[in-house]
């Protein structure tokens, strides 16, 4: 009986193990991991000043290139707002020096690169970034030049900015009966015109004497040419002479033209005098295109464009780059941030927006406004010269030098003394006897 029963049981939990078997569930699988990122992870800081109209927007525009592709990445974006980098370049020098370095900031090409960051040994060469993107026979050589030292490729160039740029309200201009002035006589010209009209002729926003900087040195190239200009920065030109006076005198009789307020202002507020017809023009970067665009209008249509009277046929040139700090805390992260800085999608994300065009020479030219395409043409056929205002003719220092006696002639508009104190600067940087 005992012996039935036993088999009894054993034959049931078979039957059940059976029936279990073939009907129910299947065993969980054992427990995965998600698969493995296959690229960099984590937070990457990217530092810049971008914060104006366009140019914040700009910067987005790449962000969304770069979360496409490395989705694994996150961004942070570290702005200190102020043009030019002022602010943010002083913000930037104090966080460096207590270790505490963004994965890779914003840097203009030339002397700021390469005195200021490279020669203190604060970066790590990008060579090979270029080397493994076959970049560098994308870019143009003279770009490569000034982003090099001792062998060494040392920021990933973003875009390529003109400094020399007059932008101007077509409608003040047309109720006006006025045209572009080619000249700085015609300048002077217009702007007595307006003048007389009750209209401010010239809009300037220098909270920031890199506003005054920046217009001086288009006054420079005026009265000089290019080649007198390029040897301001090699010493081969004499401070002391009458092409620097001749600017001086101009950057005085301009300031009989512009917005009272002008040192309460930033350089997108004076251009927002130009959009809203309480100015005629302005002369600043084209970044003023982004900014324009930013608020709805459209070159050729609202604003019109003219070199800075006087310096038709050359091209004042500065370029936004992105370096690789030496210990960035996440150092993957910043090198596929380079990876999208240099690439044409990239660069073509980037720079219809910025007002920019791109540093490459493969860009998607229909990509690009009709203001935009004409800087095309002009970066490949003008005399390319360097900006004091924006890091590529001059070291730091001697900017800075410079800064102080344009902030000084600003408030007295003594043209001897600021020549002296601007000579004084080319000697005590070393490029002058
Ligand atoms: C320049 C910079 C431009 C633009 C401008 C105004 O120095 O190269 O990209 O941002 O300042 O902030």
């Amino acid at each position: 009986m005992l012996k039935n029963t036993r088999w009894l049981i054993i034959a049931t939990l078979v039957v059940l193990a059976l029936v279990v078997g073939a009907c129910g569930a299947p065993a969980p699988p054992a427990p995965t991991e998600p698969p493995a990122p296959a690229g960099p992870t984590g937070e990457v800081e990217i530092f810049s000043w971008w914060t104006a109209g366009g140019e914040a927007e700009g910067l987005a525009a790449m962000y969304e290139v770069f979360a496409a592709e490395y989705p694994d990445l996150e961004i942070i974006n570290a702005t200190v707002a102020g043009g030019a980098g002022m602010e943010a370049k002083a913000v930037l020098a104090t966080r460096l020096q207590s270790g505490d370095m963004p994965d890779s900031f914003q840097v203009h090409a030339g002397h700021e690169l390469i005195d200021t960051w490279v020669v203190a040994e604060k970066m790590e060469p990008v060579t090979s970034v270029f080397e493994e993107n076959n970049w560098l026979d994308v870019y143009p050589p003279g770009v490569i030049e000034v982003l090099s030292h001792d062998g060494e490729i040392w920021s990933v160039p973003v875009n390529i900015h003109r400094s020399n740029v007059l932008w101007y309200n077509k409608q003040v201009f047309e109720d006006n009966g006025l045209t572009a002035p080619a000249t700085l006589d015609d300048l002077f010209d217009v702007a007595a015109d307006l003048d007389a009209a009750g209209v401010t002729p010239l809009a300037l926003g220098d909270s920031g004497v890199w506003v005054d900087i920046h217009v001086f040195e288009s006054l420079l190239l005026a009265t000089l040419g290019p080649d007198a200009y390029r040897g301001l920065w090699d010493g081969t030109t004499d401070w002391n002479g009458s092409g620097v006076t001749e600017a001086l005198n101009a950057f005085a009789d301009m300031m009989e033209y512009v917005n009272a307020d002008h040192s309460a202002l930033s350089w997108d507020q004076a251009a927002q005098l130009v959009v809203d017809g309480d100015a005629a023009m302005t002369i600043m970067g084209d970044w003023s295109e982004g900014y324009f665009k930013s608020v709805g209008l459209t070159p050729d249509v609202e604003f019109g464009y003219v070199p800075t009277p006087g310096t038709a046929g050359s091209f004042i040139m500065l370029s936004d780059s992105f370096g690789l700090p030496d210990g960035a805390p996440n150092r993957d992260g910043a090198i596929a941030w380079l990876t999208v800085c240099g690439s044409k999608a990239g660069q073509d994300a980037f720079n219809p927006i910025k007002g920019s065009i791109p540093a490459r020479t493969d860009g998607d030219r229909s990509l690009y406004d009709v203001y935009l395409q004409s800087a095309m043409d002009d970066f490949a056929s003008n005399e390319i010269v360097p900006s004091l205002a924006h890091g590529a003719a001059a070291s730091e220092g001697w900017v800075t030098a410079f800064g102080d006696a344009m902030t000084l002639f600003v408030a007295d508009l003594d043209v001897a003394a600021a020549q002296e104190a601007m000579a004084q600067a080319c000697v005590d940087a070393g490029m002058c006897q």
